[in-house]
């Protein structure tokens, strides 16, 4: 295959859309910056103390921060925020959004959201974590501060999202709406090569994946949507991996095929995923990609959040094991 590069790749796509400013180029190659800097720390974690473990305090949500969380975090803000391209940017571990102020952001026609360390409890046991990012045109005036509005819009309105999986080697998987490609990190180079070009999910798969510790949490039709999983009676052998950081699930699946499920439970009635910046860019990778992401009453993409941090219940991956589901949940279906 032709060595075509993650920068190539993404001047060449550039020229595509005519009357283009180059600055979502320029966000791509925003985040390629921060994923090499933050790929070099993940794969010295053992070795460098500094960097492991908690950080002593909580996000907005409660949840322990790690070091590696507040890394990533400051990482992502500072590579964004200096190529002066967007406006503003919402994180997992800030309360809330923070806008890029000077005059060069405040001109930018683009914000982000982003899960700086996805699967960060996973750090400490050498097990794959990610970053998760979403880009949507701000609905507020181009040279005034952002607003809340423009980081509460439906999945529908993306210009742009994507993961980087930290994992045996370091990739990006982006979309700009045409379809879904993946790069793998080169280290010795410090180049990301073109090397899952136009990626499709299966239609169906054999993987289903949800942390089955809540299952007794879990509302009846979820419970036996997981039961015929299990059962004798699914002639496809379904098989159980769940790893437990979502970008390295949903990475999986959607090379070979299967179903992520993070439901409600009795404990999280909205389940725990966020949906402005873990579920809805995997949505928009998924459906790019030929598969559906739906809650348990309509499709992610639909939703318009109501705050920054909200939770959905989550269910991804393969249409056919996804459109299954949804008909068990609608109680249409056993
Ligand atoms: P984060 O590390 O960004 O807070 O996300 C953690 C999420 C997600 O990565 C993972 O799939 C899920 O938490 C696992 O939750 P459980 O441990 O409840 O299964
Ligand atoms: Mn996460
Ligand atoms: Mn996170």
């Amino acid at each position: 295959m032709k060595n075509v590069t993650v920068g190539e790749f993404i001047v060449e796509s550039q020229n595509n859309f005519p009357g283009s400013t180059g600055e979502l180029s320029k966000i791509l190659s925003a985040i390629k910056l921060a994923s090499k800097i933050l790929s070099h720390q993940i794969n010295k974690a053992g070795l460098a103390k500094e960097i492991l473990g908690s950080a002593g305090r909580e996000n907005v949500q409660g949840e322990d921060q790690q070091k590696l969380d507040v890394f990533a975090n400051d990482t992502f803000i500072n590579a964004l925020s200096a190529r002066g391209v967007i406006c503003g940017v919402a994180s997992e571990e800030n309360d809330s959004f923070i806008a890029f102020n000077d005059n060069v952001n405040n001109d930018a026609k683009y914000v982000v959201l982003i899960d700086p360390l996805d699967g960060s409890s996973n750090i400490d046991v050498n097990v794959s974590v990610g970053t998760i990012f979403s880009v949507y045109k701000r609905q507020s005036k181009k040279g005034s501060p952002v607003e809340m509005k423009d980081f509460l819009q439906s999945g529908n309105n993306q210009v742009a999202s994507g993961y980087i999986i930290y994992g045996s080697s370091t990739m990006l998987v982006y979309t700009t709406g045409k379809g879904v490609n993946g790069f793998t990190f080169d280290p010795s180079i410090g180049v990301f090569f073109l090397s899952n070009p136009d990626m499709k999910i299966p239609d169906m798969g054999k993987i289903y994946s949800v942390n089955e510790g809540n299952l007794n949490q879990f509302k009846q039709p979820v419970r036996d949507y997981i039961s015929y999983c299990q059962s004798e009676q699914n002639k496809s052998n379904y098989t159980s991996r769940y790893i437990g950081s979502l970008v390295a699930d949903f990475h999986r699946n959607l090379i070979k095929g299967g179903i992520y499920m993070y439901p409600s439970n009795t404990k999280n009635l909205n389940g725990k995923l966020r949906l402005t910046y873990e579920c809805a860019p995997l949505a928009f990778l998924v459906e790019q990609a030929g598969g559906r992401a739906i809650s348990e009453t309509q499709r992610i993409m639909d939703i318009v959040p109501s705050e920054l941090h909200e939770r959905v219940p989550f269910f991804v991956g393969s249409k056919s094991m996804v459109n299954h589901l949804e008909e068990i949940l609608a109680g249409e279906s056993k």
